[in-house]
């Protein structure tokens, strides 16, 4: 399997450009089944799981083609098949997202169950619970494992529904359900990430009747069908963060570009407390960790707007240098320290009790080899083996691969020497 290979990089410096986000791009390309029309997406990003949606539309008959390298066009004039394959689906948890357009489409949404990972069980609970809200049957077949969903005979029909966490996943997915059942639907308790707003922006661009995204209540008046459009994907808040924390940890000075500043405000008010300078402008932030002393703070993970479980590892990397004991608390999914093992290999002292780490700061990391568990714990590994003696050796970097477009590129622009070998 190939690794990367990271080196100690002193402070980055210089600019970088954020891609379009993994966390929109996935529930917008399931979007598109739900038109026979053809839907062009821009900023799209060239990451695995990208692959792996393109792959799974076009094995429900959508004719998928790449404009150029960020631009794709998805033209579902029928849907061949209401099953997802199992090798497709087990490939990637998002999958789930195409069980919601299907069911509106079709009446009929049949899914291998996906796998837990790393991180957590993630149950579909709360999608499957909005479904039969609007009046499908789920079926379960445990001994085959798959999960079926099926519309009844008049289709889907408008009702409201709410949820017992704001789960993004279950808001995009009976979003998607509903935008052409029969009445009015309301999500209550929805989660509020930007990029449920940009899916009801896509959504509202094919014809639906969406208001409130963004806030706890989402109200969805079914239509009776919907057409193509055209968008392009929210800037990547997610990798926008890393980069910051890379700043952060490396004590650099990097304006990172294609941002929306408001997606950023818990990153960059946790980072000001530890004494890093954020400067924002309508869409870059600069970030530097070269002007006076960092010191410890307390994060606790929650739904946006609160601080994001994504940025999680990251900033926990990055507080493993800084003066003082800082707190970490994840709330958002029941197992997301899986880093924390590979970070005390390399020195961070690190304790974990339940949902909850303490940090104490020391001075130097060490090079060692580790090993990437998801995709921001991997991010995280990468951060601290920029500021670590020595070299750093990561492997299991597909989990990275999925997540982060032109990775090592974009670090070597920023001064990190980071090699990828394959086996
Ligand atoms: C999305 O996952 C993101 N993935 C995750 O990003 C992100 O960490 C997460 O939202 C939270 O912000 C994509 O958008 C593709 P959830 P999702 O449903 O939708 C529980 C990354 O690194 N839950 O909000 O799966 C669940 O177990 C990834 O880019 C239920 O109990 O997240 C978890 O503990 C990681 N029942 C919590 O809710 C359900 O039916 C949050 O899950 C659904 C979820």
């Amino acid at each position: 399997m190939a690794k990367y290979i990271v080196h100690q990089s002193g402070p980055l410096k210089g600019e970088v450009v954020v891609s379009g986000a993994k966390n929109a791009v996935l529930p917008l390309m399931a979007a598109t089944l739900l038109t026979e029309e053809d839907c062009i997406i821009r900023d799209v990003p060239q990451l695995r799981d990208v692959v792996f949606m393109k792959e799974i539309l076009a094995s429900m008959g959508s004719a998928v083609k790449e404009l150029d390298e960020n631009t794709i066009s998805v033209e579902t004039k029928d849907i061949i098949t209401t099953e997802a394959r199992y090798d497709l689906v087990n490939k990637m948890r998002a999958s789930i997202l195409i069980m919601g357009p299907l069911l509106a489409r079709k009446g009929r949404a049949r899914i291998p169950l996906p796998g837990g990972c790393a991180i957590g069980a993630r149950p579909i609970d709360l999608h499957l619970k909005g479904f039969e809200a609007l009046g499908a049957d789920i079926i379960f077949n445990e001994a085959e494992s798959y999960v079926e969903a099926r519309a009844g005979g008049q289709g889907l029909i408008g009702d409201s529904i709410y949820l017992d966490m704001p789960s993004v996943g279950a808001t995009e997915n009976i979003m998607m359900a509903a935008v052409l059942a029969e009445g009015t639907t309301y999500i209550e308790n929805a989660a509020k990430e930007p990029e449920i707003i940009d899916l009801a922006n896509l959504l509202n661009k094919m014809g639906a009747k969406i208001k409130g995204a963004g806030t706890d209540t989402i109200k969805i008046e079914g239509v009776q069908r919907l057409g193509g459009a055209k968008h392009t994907v929210i800037p990547d808040r997610i990798e926008a963060g890393t980069f910051m924390l890379a700043a952060a940890i490396t004590k650099g000075n990097v304006t990172i570009n294609n941002v929306v500043p408001e997606h950023l405000k818990p990153i960059i008010a946790k980072l000001r407390e530890c004494g890093v300078r954020v400067a924002a402008t309508d869409d870059t932030v600069t970030v530097r960790g070269d002007l006076g002393p960092q010191n410890s703070t307390d994060l606790m993970t929650l739904p946006h707007p609160g601080f994001p479980t994504d940025i999680q590892s990251p900033f926990m990397a990055f507080l493993s240098l800084v003066n003082g004991t800082s707190t970490v608390k994840e709330t958002v999914f029941e197992n997301r320290f899986m880093h924390v093992s590979q970070l005390r290999k390399m020195g961070a002292n690190i304790e974990t009790a339940g949902n909850k780490a303490v940090i104490k700061g020391v001075a130097n990391l060490r090079g060692t080899q580790v090993m990437a568990t998801d995709l921001r714990a991997g991010a995280a590994l990468v951060l601290a083996g920029l500021v670590a003696e020595g070299t750093t050796e990561i492997s299991e970097i597909y989990h990275i691969e999925r997540g982060y477009e032109k990775f090592i590129e974009k670090f070597a622009g920023l001064g990190a020497t980071i090699e990828k070998i394959e086996d």
